[in-house]
């Protein structure tokens, strides 16, 4: 279990007063300035050592992230970008950081604009998120107010300008290249990659979006160390980690644990287990809406990290826990979750335009038992049309759900479909 010592995020749950006094109470904004007279290559180099991987969901390197960014100025501005845009289901703990925790964030987006060399950071924040926003201002507007961003930032020679954005409500708008369009005032659609925004981001930039959880960790592994950081989880996976589980526990919660951690440690340390006992669990969905369910079996043992999950046909992505017991209908979960997933494409590709519109017209075929049995193949054959080509990863995010419910509930939805035949056969 991660020590209270160990945590980069000791507000996360509001305790305390997010404001500049008592954040720097905790430990934020010191020594910033010496961090920075370290250099460029230091900070790179110190993130890399971390072993970080991206904290939005794709576990992108994020020291090897930064690396991409031009050494040499070719007369373009630089900018960094934080994807505030938390809108993955289940998904609550970058809000947690800005509603409670803002200083960390801003301090580490003036750390990681200088090692990439960029003089502004935009935050692009859900339009829903106003008390994170409106926190998130406040503490702002005060490191402005103490010399800590803006012209010479902390006495540190590097100025440094913040913008915090509102997003208008669209989940596109998280994905980075939307996100991009949408802050250059256009409609929110993905753009194809490459290039990647490194080369070409806002306004045509070498730009670095970057997670809020990943940006706020920064100033704290850099204050104790790359080595430190990478001393939690296991190969490849590294670091703290935050986690939040809602559904079907006794105490939802959102936490900072150590990467790796086992599920059910996770789940019956921090969430009082299970309602109605580790036995009474049917399924769990360990990161966000977008990858694929996993059955009671392979969660008796499988570790929350990146390349565990991945193993086990699924994925670490938002680290959003959502559990649901036996009282559960998983058939109509995931069709649910194929409705979200049709109403937030954009539209721009035609396999997720029309396949996400077929997959929850199936799936509410199969919620009411009315599909035939060849149906679930043929459902799987459609998820197959849509992942891996589209323009973004809502192509796939759309799919894997559903991916997941018939590789491991296809009885189930056999189930239904049969009792349901047989009652108009009577
Ligand atoms: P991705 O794998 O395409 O990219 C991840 C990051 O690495 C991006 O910043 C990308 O620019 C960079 N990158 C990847 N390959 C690169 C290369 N060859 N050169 C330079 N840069 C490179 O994944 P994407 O589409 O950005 O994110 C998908 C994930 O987002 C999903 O796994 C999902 O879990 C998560 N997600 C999170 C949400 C949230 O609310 N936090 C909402 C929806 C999805
Ligand atoms: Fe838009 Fe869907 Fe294509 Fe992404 S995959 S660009 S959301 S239509």
């Amino acid at each position: 279990m991660l020590q209270d010592k160990d945590r980069i995020f000791t507000n996360l749950y509001g305790f305390q007063d997010f404001g500049l006094k008592a954040a720097q109470g905790r430990g934020n904004w010191d020594g910033t300035k010496g961090l920075i007279e370290k250099g460029q290559d230091w900070i790179i180099d110190e993130m890399k050592a971390s072993g970080m991987r991206g904290r939005g969901g794709a576990g992108f390197p994020t020291g090897l992230k930064w690396s991409f960014m031009p050494k040499e100025s070719d007369g373009r501005p630089h900018y960094l970008v934080v994807n505030a845009d938390e809108g993955e289901p289940g998904t609550c703990k970058d809000r947690e950081i800005m509603r409670n925790d803002p200083h960390t964030l801003i301090e580490g987006c003036l750390l990681a604009s200088f090692a990439m060399r960029a003089h502004a950071a935009y935050i692009y924040i859900r339009g829903e998120f106003y008390h994170e926003a409106s926190n998130l201002q406040r503490a702002i507007d005060e490191a402005y107010d103490a010399g800590l961003v803006g012209k010479n930032a902390c006495g540190s020679g590097w100025d440094f300008d913040i913008y915090l954005h509102l997003g208008a409500g669209a989940y596109i708008c998280g994905e980075e290249t939307a996100l991009i369009e949408s802050l250059e005032g256009k409609k929110g659609q993905p753009r194809l990659k490459p290039p990647f925004p490194a080369n070409a981001g806002l306004y045509g930039c070498p730009t670095t979006v970057n997670n809020v959880e990943s940006i706020a960790a920064v100033p704290e592994i850099l204050r104790r160390g790359g080595a430190w950081f990478s001393s939690f989880g296991r190969e490849k996976n590294h670091g703290t980690k935050l986690f939040a589980i809602s559904g079907h526990v006794e105490k939802p919660c959102t936490v900072e644990e150590a990467m790796s951690i086992p599920l059910r440690e996770l789940i019956e340390r921090h969430c009082g287990g299970v309602r109605g006992g580790w036995d009474n669990l049917l399924a769990v969905i360990p990161g966000g809406s977008s990858v694929p369910v996993l059955t009671k079996d392979v969660c008796d043992d499988v570790l929350m990290d990146f390349d565990s999950l991945r193993e086990v046909g699924s994925g670490l992505g938002t680290a959003a826990v959502i559990v649901m017991d036996k009282s559960t209908d998983i058939v109509y979960a995931i069709a649910r979750l194929s409705e979200f997933y049709k109403h937030e494409s954009c539209g721009q590709c035609t396999p997720c335009r029309e396949g996400t519109g077929w997959m929850m017209r199936m799936m509410q075929r199969m919620v009411r038992g009315e599909a035939t049995l060849d149906e679930i193949d043929l459902l799987w054959d459609v998820t197959k049309q849509v992942e891996g080509h589209t323009i973004c990863a809502l192509g796939d995010a759309a799919a894997w759900p559903i991916q997941g419910l018939i590789r491991n509930f296809r009885p189930e939805m056999e189930r239904r479909i049969k009792e349901y035949r047989a009652r108009i056969a009577a």
